[in-house]
């Protein structure tokens, strides 16, 4: 397989599409397993998150509900510093086993300042599910549930994660060339 240019850097190819299929249902065949007689409601963070979201649903054999949220930051006053606003959270969380699903973490802020907000709703249980995760970035650290592939701390596009808005619609991943 040849390298990929997009924009101005070139990106060598890294998990095949399938390798990540066959991780995506490993992932589903363990949240079916776990949540057997319960429904959870996963809910999927745009942009990144659309393709793994989708795969991993398709492999998800118990009842489910699926919606999918934006996370914008602003800035908030001088002690709140960045704020992170879910648009588009729209359903009552109260009671329900919910699952995240995230495309990758790296430094963990968002989730940190993210997640207390979905437990403020107070759901009966509340986990996450990642496509990649950078332990080497991670500076807030996270408990993550559901992980597909731990992955070195270098830039990646494909499967849904972008280069300045490109490279989402690859079926696989590739790797940045150094
Ligand atoms: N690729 C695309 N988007 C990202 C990455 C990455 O490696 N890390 C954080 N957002
Ligand atoms: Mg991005």
């Amino acid at each position: 397989m040849a390298e990929i240019k997009v924009h101005d850097k070139y990106f060598v190819p890294w998990l095949s599409e399938e390798i990540i299929q066959q991780r995506v249902k490993e992932i589903a065949t363990e949240i079916n397993t776990d949540y057997a007689g319960k429904k959870p409601l996963f809910i999927g963070v745009l942009n990144g998150a659309f393709m793994f979201a989708s795969d991993l649903f398709k492999n998800i054999h118990i009842e489910a509900e699926i919606s999918f949220i934006k996370l914008a930051s602003y800035k908030g006053t001088k002690s709140t510093g960045q704020v992170i606003t879910a648009i588009g959270l729209d359903m009552d969380l109260t009671g329900r086993d919910i699952i995240i699903v995230e495309d990758i973490i790296d430094t963990g802020k968002t989730l940190t300042e993210f997640l207390p907000q979905i437990r403020n709703q107070q759901p009966a249980s509340l986990k996450i599910a990642v496509l990649l995760h950078k332990p080497e970035a991670m500076v807030h650290p996270i408990h993550i549930d559901y992980c597909c592939f731990s992955i070195p701390n270098k830039f990646v596009v494909g499967y849904g994660l972008d280069y300045n808005g490109l490279g989402r619609n690859i079926s696989s991943l590739y790797q940045v060339k150094e």
